[in-house]
Order: C-alpha cells, then sequence, then structure tokens
C-alpha cells in the first residue's frame, strides 16, 4: 500500500484527477475495450471531480471510453432526489463531461428485486473486465462504501441496513430529520473493491486521522474495514496533512 501525502485538500483533489487522467490516456481502449473506473459519492471527491472537469474543458482528458460504476445508492429515494446518488454523479460530474448515458453504471436502489440488482452490477463488472481503477473515500470510523464496522471483508454487492450512527450522521443532508434518512442502501462490498485491479482512497481532514492511523499502521480488522486495502496489490492513498495527525 502506497501513501501518499499532499498539503491540503486542493492538493489531494489535483493529485487524483491528474492520477485517473493519465491512467485513462495511457489506456488504449478499442471497439470493446473501455477503461473501467469505479467511483465515490460524497464531500471528498468534489474537488477531484471539479478538476476532472477542467482537465476535460481544457482538452486534457475525454470520457469517451470511460465506462463507470459507482459504489453505492440509497434504497427507495427517486433518482431525481437532490440527495440521491444518481443526482449527485449527474450534477457534479457526468453531465459536465463527455461520458455516454450508457456507459453510467449506479445501483438502483429502486429495483423491484434489491439482491438481483446488485447481482447484476458485479455481473457487468465482470463482463466489461473489472475495474481498472476504483476510487473512494473513507468515513471516520473507517467505512468504505457502506461496508460500516463490522462488514466481511469478502463481501461483494448487497443491501445493507444503515447503522444508527450513519442515520445520524447523514441526516443533516435531509433536513435534519432522521426519519427521513432512508435506512438501507445497496453497495458494493469490500471483496468488490479489493477484486479491481487498482484501488485509490482520498483521506482528507483530521476528522479521519484515526481511521487513517487503523488503516496503515494497524492489522487487517473487519472493524475497520479500510484496512483490508493493505492486501491489496495495487492500492494508493492519498491524504493530506491533516488526516496524518494520528500517524506515529
Ligand atoms: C461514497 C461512499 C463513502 C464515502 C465516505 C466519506 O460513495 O461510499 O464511503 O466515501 O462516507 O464521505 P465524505 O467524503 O463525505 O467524508
Amino acid at each position: 500500500m502506497r501513501l501518499v501525502i499532499k498539503e491540503d485538500y486542493n492538493d489531494v483533489s489535483e493529485w487524483a484527477a491528474k492520477y485517473i487522467t493519465k491512467k485513462i490516456n495511457d489506456f488504449k481502449p478499442g471497439p470493446d475495450k473501455h477503461f473501467v473506473l469505479g467511483l465515490p459519492t460524497g464531500g471528498t471527491p468534489l474537488g477531484m471531480y471539479k478538476k476532472l472537469i477542467e482537465f476535460h474543458n481544457d482538452g486534457k482528458v475525454s470520457f469517451k471510453y470511460v465506462k463507470t460504476f459507482n459504489m453505492d445508492e440509497y434504497v427507495d429515494i427517486p433518482k431525481d432526489h437532490p440527495q440521491s446518488y444518481h443526482y449527485y454523479m449527474w450534477n457534479n460530474f457526468f453531465r459536465k463531461i463527455d461520458i455516454l448515458p450508457s456507459n453510467v453504471f449506479i445501483p438502483d436502489g429502486n429495483a423491484q428485486d434489491l439482491q438481483a440488482e446488485c447481482d447484476k452490477y458485479e455481473q457487468k463488472m465482470s463482463e466489461f473486465g473489472g475495474v481498472d481503477l476504483f476510487v473512494g473515500g473513507i468515513g471516520p470510523d473507517g467505512h468504505i462504501a457502506f461496508n460500516e464496522p463490522g462488514s466481511s471483508l469478502a463481501s461483494r454487492t448487497r443491501v445493507k441496513t444503515l447503522a444508527q450512527d450513519t442515520l445520524r450522521a447523514n441526516a443533516r443532508f435531509f433536513d435534519n430529520d432522521i426519519e427521513r434518512v432512508p435506512k438501507k442502501a445497496l453497495s458494493v462490498g469490500v471483496g468488490t473493491v479489493m477484486d479491481s485491479k487498482e484501488v485509490m482512497i482520498l483521506v482528507t481532514g483530521s476528522e479521519k486521522a484515526f481511521a487513517l492511523y487503523k488503516a496503515v499502521e494497524e492489522g487487517i480488522n473487519h472493524m475497520w474495514t479500510v484496512s483490508a486495502f493493505q492486501q491489496h496489490p495495487h492500492t494508493v492513498i492519498v491524504c493530506d496533512e491533516d488526516a496524518t495527525l494520528e500517524l506515529r
């Protein structure tokens, strides 16, 4: 596992955007060969998405031959709800770049059969040859996607019931009303992300410092699911100086 420490949030965002740009540009696409990119939502990647849009506008990168898979989506929330991850991704990124809508994959939290939707999602990823680069973020409790403390490190895409702490933390996006926070989500598993050829995890801010310490300096532990990536052959964590406060 490689740890890249940048000075602040802007530097992390720029580094991550440049990394993705290089990976896409180095990739040789074919008629049936796309670069497969896994993506997160949340506050952390917003700066990276802004930079990627900038690079795209400057002609430095095209997403024409990129397929994307998002990490997660809430269950039972309309796609056009401002808090849905569909809305987030289209609003903050996809509609500002040249990606083809048919190349965008986000789990459908309104599917009739949720587990079948998850299985289909996994199947699609492997059909396209697996994920080339999965970008992720982590919570202060070390969760990646909705793989909260205690999730199996071998988990695949599935329906997750959200922990009370997560509901409480997310209430701020739902008028501070915990009752309105979706109780379930579809989420890729730790095993799903582990199967990617490469993983890049963004960690910024002092509130993630303890999680970063658990991720890199302690052993692999399913109570800190991000720690699983110590065993991934090609993972880079990009963090800012604030996030390193607990490192020894
Ligand atoms: C995002 C996701 C989560 C977030 C994490 C950090 O799709 O699955 O793992 O990356 O909760 O969120 P922020 O960036 O808002 O601190």
